[in-house]
């Protein structure tokens, strides 16, 4: 039995303030997908905890990301999804198409590979170098389809951080799947009452599973032997008897994707990418969590189930066998990961325990604590 994270870590303030800062805009996270975003001039406006970033396809095809601040007086310059103007106020600015964007306030305009065009009435200025007032710079790095940002990108290079070295080893596990080719059939987002922590180390055990998710034990009985203490995910976990997938039968009509090994296309795989994406990997279909939290004790958690575009286009694909029954078994994850964060506030409980069966919840707490002492 070893010590769990200090309660504290998942209920107090200051602890999410250090690791937004020292996690969230310090390591390379997951943003989206690249199918997001297909076309020069499409743009994806995302919060990063409280921090605001635009993502871009630019005119060159190439993706780019930046502070959605202008260099000027620092006004946001595209609005968040969802974020309506007043009734009867209209702003000038925003997305240009591939030309680039433009700020409301002083109609600052800069390209979306974030340099600064123009500048109305500036020329005669003094001291003006449109050079200097490019966009802040926001690093993106694509893999598998999906865009990973660097908040920080100065940083990351200097150190050396790039997205292989920080997650070669995940990258290599999962190489044989066609991450990258995939496309999204449906997306589920969720609000999740719980500390984004309690989600990932839920995702990385499987003690758990025989009690909260017995249709999915009926599906992969592993997961209920021994509180899941035996089970061998390099090799992938295997399913029972006849199933190869998670769905309710765990039987599909769709091909296994190209490329498996002979137990990919019979096992199921997971990885967990810290900090923030979760990948379970079926023979047929892909899905693919991202966590973004919101508080200490709310994360949203964005879903997607992803599949070979062969299989979507056909007349027949129907994806619900799959996405149904994940979205029960991730409700029931939901809900006992809100106990949690209701238990642990409690005053008599200063931290709880890992079972040698959570071994790899561990892995959370050195990943936390090792960031939280770093200088930013
Ligand atoms: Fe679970």
């Amino acid at each position: 039995m070893q010590k769990s994270l200090p309660s504290l870590y998942y209920h107090s303030d200051k602890i999410f303030a250090q690791e937004r800062e020292k996690i969230f805009c310090s390591d390379w996270f997951c943003a989206a997908r690249e199918e997001q975003i297909p076309a020069p001039g499409d743009v994806i406006v995302l919060n990063i905890l409280g921090e605001s970033v635009l993502v871009a396809r630019t005119k060159a095809g190439d993706i780019k990301a930046h502070y959605n601040v202008c260099r000027h007086r620092g006004s946001r310059i595209l609005p968040e999804p969802g974020e309506d103007l007043p009734v009867g106020i209209k702003l000038n600015g925003g997305i240009l198409g591939a030309s680039g964007i433009r700020c409301p306030y002083h109609l600052w305009t800069y390209g979306l590979d974030g340099k600064l065009l123009n500048a109305p009435y500036t020329k005669e200025t003094e001291g003006f170098c449109k050079a200097e007032l490019s966009l802040y710079p926001v690093a993106a790095e694509l893999w598998g389809g999906f865009i990973f940002l660097n908040l920080t990108p100065e940083r990351a290079a200097r150190e050396g951080r790039t997205l292989k070295v920080s997650f070669g080893e995940a990258m290599e596990r999962v190489k044989r799947y066609p991450l990258r080719d995939l496309s999204t059939a449906r997306r589920i987002t969720y609000e999740v009452a719980a500390n984004w922590k309690i989600i990932l180390e839920n995702y990385n055990e499987c003690y758990h599973c025989g009690a909260v998710h017995p249709e999915l034990c009926d599906v992969v009985p592993s997961f209920r032997q021994q509180g899941g203490a035996s089970l061998e995910w390099e090799q992938g976990i295997p399913h029972k008897e006849g199933a190869v997938t998670f769905t309710w039968t765990g039987k599909t009509n769709r091909m296994p994707f190209p490329g498996l090994d002979e137990n990919e296309k019979m096992r199921h795989k997971g990885e967990l990418i810290y900090p923030n994406l979760m990948l379970s990997l079926a023979c047929d279909h892909v899905a693919a969590f991202s966590l973004w939290p919101q508080s200490p004790d709310h994360t949203t958690v964005i879903c997607d189930f992803l599949f070979h575009p062969d299989e979507i286009k056909r007349s027949n694909f129907a994806p619900g066998d799959a996405v149904d029954f994940w979205d029960l078994v991730n409700r029931q994850d939901w809900e006992i990961c809100k106990r949690v964060q209701q238990g642990t506030r409690s005053r008599v409980h200063p931290f709880g325990y890992y079972a040698p069966m959570e071994d790899l919840s561990l892995d959370i707490r050195r990943y936390v604590l090792n960031r939280l002492k770093q200088p930013v």
